[in-house]
């Protein structure tokens, strides 16, 4: 039987609970699940990407969630290309939000028309629906207290950094 293979890809800059929440539930839908830490040109990154994979692996591990999660990255061109080469022929993203869905769809359908590969939106948990990487990263800069946001490591590793 064919595996069902999915992407989640994101900034992760850095990954929060309402990341982990909707990686969570990815998980539980299919056999195998790719969390891609992709670079978006449109946003200015705090973290470099290899400190966002590190992240990712450290909460997903925290959290005890499925062990069908896999971490990578891509800087090669185009996020289709990676789902071709693993196989994969979803994307999932989280919306918490309409603006999160008038952001999504455009690329949603040119991912479709580049490669028919499809997405799914989940709807995560309505207690992070306010949590977003920006938001932690403006309250972190400012020496706020990001922990109810973020994976313990993620707090650890921002405090850590704080100069
Ligand atoms: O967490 P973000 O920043 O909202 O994630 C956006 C991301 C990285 C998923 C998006 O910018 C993306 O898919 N970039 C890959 C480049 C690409 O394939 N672009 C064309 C289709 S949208």
């Amino acid at each position: 039987m064919m595996r069902r293979i999915a992407v989640v890809p994101g900034s992760f800059d850095p990954v929060t609970l309402g990341h982990l929440d909707v990686i969570d539930r990815a998980a539980g839908l299919f056999d195998e699940l790719h969390v891609l830490v992709v670079h978006n040109p449109d946003k200015s990154a705090l973290l470099p990407i290899s400190q966002r994979v590190s992240l990712l692996e450290q909460a997903i591990t925290e959290a005890g969630l499925p062990t069908n999660i896999v971490v990578a990255s891509w800087s090669m061109g185009l996020l289709v290309d990676y789902c071709m080469d693993v196989g994969a022929s979803v994307l999932v993203k989280g919306i918490r939000s309409q603006v999160d869905v008038a952001y999504e769809t455009p690329m949603a359908i040119v991912n479709r028309n580049l490669a028919a590969v499809e997405t799914v939106f989940l709807l995560p948990d309505p207690a992070n629906a306010h949590v977003s990487s920006s938001l932690v990263r403006q309250v972190a800069g400012l020496g706020g207290d990001v922990s109810p946001y973020v994976p313990r490591a993620v707090a650890q590793y921002l405090e850590r950094s704080r100069v």
